[in-house]
């Protein structure tokens, strides 16, 4: 799972300037006028982009209980606990981490795991073996990059524990086109095909946790982190 991360392309970080934030609205039905939906973890520099990225990304809000939570942080923190964080590779695409991997899990991570896979995967999709766990330390952050697509398909879905945070995707070949997803703690996202593979992602550092202009402090954060193979 290393060599994933390391072979993850970096993007270099260009310079980001903070315009106002769009939140993604569609009218319901014109027969139907209800009031305008509002999708609250998204928003972007345009209406466009989340247009664009809509049928792309996803944030499922309480995906899993505290329970749940709590069940799988007693059964990462084993693999986790032995491992130091990492601040000093300045190269690398996360700062201040450790990892781990797990094939195995105990019967109520596993229907956890099931039900991501069930709800993010396409039907058939091989899936990687292992789960990624990525630990982030309260001063830890993750730097725009896109997964390998040589070793990673078309799909990552990542469960949120222990913190709110903000997950910033950026169009690759142009960067003034991005969506912010708000990723509250129990929380599972998904990233799809284009969000995936012509955007980066990055996970914002404490100090630039904004979502819509309102604070997201981050904490310490784990993800735990389901990817199929490429096809
Ligand atoms: C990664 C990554 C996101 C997350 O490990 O490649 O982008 O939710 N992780 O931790
Ligand atoms: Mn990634």
């Amino acid at each position: 799972m290393r060599l994933l991360i390391r072979v993850a392309k970096e993007a270099q970080r260009k310079y980001f300037h903070r315009t106002s934030c769009y939140r993604f609205t569609s009218e319901g039905s014109t027969l139907r006028k209800g009031p305008v939906e509002e999708c609250k973890w998204l928003c972007g520099s345009s209406q466009n982009i989340l247009s664009a990225v809509r049928e792309q990304v996803e944030v499922r809000q309480n995906f899993i209980s505290e329970e749940e939570e709590n069940a799988l942080f007693k059964e990462v923190e084993k693999g986790l606990r032995k491992k130091r964080y990492e601040f000093d590779h300045w190269d690398d695409a996360i700062h201040g981490y450790r990892e781990t991997e797990r094939l195995q899990w105990g019967d109520v991570c596993e229907s956890i795991l099931r039900r991501v896979r069930a709800v993010a995967f396409p039907e058939g999709s091989p899936l990687l073996g292992p789960v990624h766990v990525l630990d982030l330390d309260k001063l830890g952050y993750i730097k725009p990059h896109i997964d390998s697509v040589k070793f990673c398909g078309s799909t990552i879905a990542g469960l949120s524990l222990l913190s709110d945070s903000v997950m910033r995707l950026v169009q690759e070949n142009n960067s003034a086109d991005w969506v912010d997803l708000l990723l509250n703690r129990r929380s599972l996202y998904i990233l799809r095909d284009d969000a995936r593979f012509k955007f980066t992602h990055e996970i914002l550092k404490d100090e630039e946790s904004f979502f819509s202009g309102q604070r997201v402090p981050r904490h310490r954060r784990i993800s735990v982190i389901c990817r199929n193979l490429p096809v």
